[in-house]
């Protein structure tokens, strides 16, 4: 899912690793501190079990000292003994002299030591005091019954018992992984949210900033291509205008013309010869003929003008109302009825539309175009059928309009909403409708798009908002 990191990305993401690398490391970090504090009050404890034993011993031994009942001293530093962390207890008087004496090598019984000697005693004011070396913990308590009598030294091994350790370890290792996984899953989750919000951000950006400056070059192409057709049809509709109305004369004139060469007076001899060298019958034929075609001519003159025009007039602000879509499609439908006739059904699909936020005539103009198109799509003596289906959700509503005629092929089908492409007969087609479809649909704040397959049909889609959109790139106004 996740694509290679560009450098912009990493740099976005570089401070969100470094924090979880420290937030790591500060994890493994406080899971060793932990550990060696717990290993502490381990050792701490032992200084206490071992204090506790010494000034147990120096009451238990203080009276047998006054009356120097050594036996019962000595089975007093057994009873000590039977704790098996304790590895050797001397009693002493004041100078150092050694009173009795009990040792055990580790996993031993206690043994009593017999000669007798001397040892150095702390000089000291203190009633116990504790040291320790690689092996062992020594605690010397001064028995003392209203004077010092003397010593009590205790040995206790030096050791936390390795089965304490290794739990420990285990504990505090366990702690740290945990503590070290979660923080990299919470890690995980801002930094998945951080490369949604900031990367993705920037891509949905730049493909926003590329879709609007596509529609800009779009609609300001429009726009001047409206601006030159409302000047072309200005220029050309007045002129046009009383050419139709003048060969309409010229029609009717004719008509009086031959009626009068027809009257039974001009029918004389002379008057045929005449006739007849310049072709007169024919020419009587013909001119109806022509002047007809000429009126045919400018009519699609016209036609073209007054799709000039509406080209020209989809650039102009509109006005929006909430419209009934279903009443545009149906009256529009009623207007391409003859072009319809005789070239395709037209079967309808109505779901259940909003209003829609629209210049329904503009609208109208569009089903218009898609409408006359599928029609004319269809060939020559065959029925065919235009399926209309509307549709909805709670922002937009969609109308296809699908037919069943020889569809569009791929590389004419990139070309059909440019302006005056056509690939009908001149006079047939401008080449503008689907052109000005889509500047209105667009100007809507939708789409008109198209799928078709060539020998299955064509269906051109017409999404629009249901809610006039606020902001859209307004092209230039025209007309
Ligand atoms: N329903 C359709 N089926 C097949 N071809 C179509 C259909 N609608 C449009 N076209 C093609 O798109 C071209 C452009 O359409 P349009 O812009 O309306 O111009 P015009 O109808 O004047 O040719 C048409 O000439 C035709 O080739
Ligand atoms: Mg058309």
């Amino acid at each position: 899912m996740l694509h290679r990191l560009s450098a912009a990305e990493w740099k976005s993401i570089k401070p969100a690793l470094l924090i979880g690398l420290a937030l790591a490391l500060l994890q493994i970090g406080s899971g060793v501190a932990a550990y060696y504090q717990s290993k502490n009050l381990l050792w701490e404890s032992k200084y206490q079990t071992a204090q506790n034993l010494s000034t147990g011993l120096v009451v238990a031994v203080a009276d047998q000292m006054v009356v120097k009942d050594y036996a019962s001293v000595e089975s007093r530093i057994v009873q000590t003994m039977s704790n098996v962390e304790v590895a050797s207890v001397m009693l002493t008087d004041m100078s150092g002299r050694v009173l009795s004496a009990l040792k055990r090598d580790p996993g031993q019984k206690p043994r009593l030591l017999f000669d007798p000697y001397w040892i150095p005693t702390p000089d000291s004011h203190e009633e116990v005091i504790q040291s320790r070396d690689d092996a062992y913990i020594t605690t010397w308590a001064k028995v003392n019954l209203g004077s010092d009598l003397g010593w009590v030294k205790l040995q206790t091994y030096n050791q936390l018992d390795s089965a304490d350790l290794t739990s420990l370890r285990q504990q505090t290792f366990w702690l740290s992984v945990l503590s070290v996984v979660s923080g990299i899953v919470i890690l995980g989750v801002f930094l998945w949210r951080a490369y949604f919000t900031v990367v993705k951000r920037e891509h949905m950006f730049e493909a926003k900033l590329d879709e609007a400056t596509k529609r800009l070059v779009q609609s300001e192409k429009l726009a001047s291509l409206g601006e030159l057709a409302a000047g072309v049809a200005h220029e050309i509709n007045n002129p046009v205008g009383y050419v139709s109305s003048n060969l309409t004369s010229l029609q009717k004139y004719l008509a009086a013309y031959e009626k009068v060469l027809d009257a039974p007076e001009a029918n004389t001899d002379e008057m045929l010869a005449v006739k007849k060298k310049h072709n007169y019958a024919f020419i009587r034929e013909d001119l109806q003929n022509l002047v007809k075609e000429t009126q045919e001519g400018v009519g699609r003159v016209k036609a073209i003008i007054q799709d000039l025009k509406d080209y020209a007039r989809t650039n102009v602000a509109s006005h929006y109302v909430a419209s009934d879509l279903h009443i545009g499609l149906k009256s529009t439908l009623n207007i391409a009825r003859n072009q319809l006739k005789n070239r395709a059904d037209v079967r309808l699909s109505l779901g259940n539309l909003p209003l829609v936020e629209c210049t329904p005539s503009q609208i109208d103009q569009v089903f218009l175009n898609l409408i006359v198109n599928a029609a004319q799509a269809m060939p020559e003596g065959k029925m065919g059928l235009i399926d209309i289906r509307t549709d909805c959700n709670e922002r937009e509503v969609w109308i296809e309009v699908q037919d069943n005629g020889p569809g569009i092929a791929p590389e004419i089908l990139k070309k059909i909403f440019d302006p005056f492409f056509t690939t009908k007969d001149p006079g047939t087609g401008t080449g503008l409708g689907l052109s000005v479809s889509q500047n209105i649909i667009q100007q809507h704040g939708g789409k008109l798009e198209v799928s078709s397959a060539v020998g299955v049909g064509t269906t051109f889609t017409i999404t629009l908002p249901i809610k006039r959109p606020v902001k859209h790139p307004v092209a230039k106004g025209s007309a």
